[in-house]
């Protein structure tokens, strides 16, 4: 099993690389701002809450989100060569619970792509897909509040991760393209 955790601030580029690494390794993508999002659209009881959080930028509480993700992973094809986590883990306790739920399935965590982008040019690419496609919480409150909660509480994971040896940091700034051949040499190289 191929198992990535696709790491980065809000708008680091987690959902672009997450699709080319999916083509071209085949593997199986859990997008938990995704989920949120369509329960949202659907109006459940869990998108109502989840609304509450994502509008303000803040994180849904961990208890909630690991049930979420076990769900998802339940949901996995038998024949799943592997999973791209993107968005998940944003706490200690997550990455905790991921390293129990991985360990449960007989698996293991191979490595964390950390995409690393200044401020300014993050909040540029979700101001800008704010404008293009409406997407709720890009605007300029919620994004600033965003990027607050990521250097609070996600942000920590990096060291959590460089002490196991894991963390693969990826430059994230520059065209899609050579971001993507980025993560693959520093795979290849793993
Ligand atoms: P989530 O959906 O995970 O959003 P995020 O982390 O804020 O990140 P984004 O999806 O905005 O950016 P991305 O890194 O995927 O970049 P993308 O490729 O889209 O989470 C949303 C919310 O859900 C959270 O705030 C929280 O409330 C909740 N949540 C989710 N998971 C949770 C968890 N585990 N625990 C608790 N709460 C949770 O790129 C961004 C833009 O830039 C795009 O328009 C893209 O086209 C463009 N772009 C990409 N690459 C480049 C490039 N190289 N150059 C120029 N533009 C680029
Ligand atoms: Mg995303």
């Amino acid at each position: 099993m191929l198992n990535l955790v696709l790491f980065g601030a809000p708008g680091s580029g987690k959902g672009t690389q997450s699709e080319k690494i999916i083509d071209k390794y085949g593997l199986h993508h859990i997008s938990t701002g995704e989920v949120l999002r369509k329960q949202i659209k659907e109006g459940t009881e869990l998108g109502k809450i989840a609304d509450s959080y994502i509008s303000k930028g803040h994180l849904i509480p961990d208890d909630l989100m690991v049930d979420i993700l076990r769900q998802e992973l339940k949901g996995l094809p038998k024949e799943c060569k592997g999973v791209i986590f993107d968005g998940f883990p944003r706490t200690i306790p997550q990455a905790v619970e991921l390293e129990k739920l991985l360990a449960e399935t007989g698996s293991g965590l191979t490595g964390v792509i950390g995409l690393e982008v200044p401020e300014e040019e993050l909040v540029a690419r979700m101001l800008k897909r704010g404008a293009e496609t409406g997407r709720a919480d890009d605007n300029i409150d919620t994004i600033l509040n965003r990027l607050k909660v990521y250097h609070n509480q996600t942000e920590p994971l990096k060291e959590h991760y460089q002490d196991k040896g894991s963390y693969m940091q990826i430059n994230g700034l520059g065209d899609v393209d050579s971001i993507f051949s980025s993560i693959v040499k520093a795979l290849e190289e793993k």
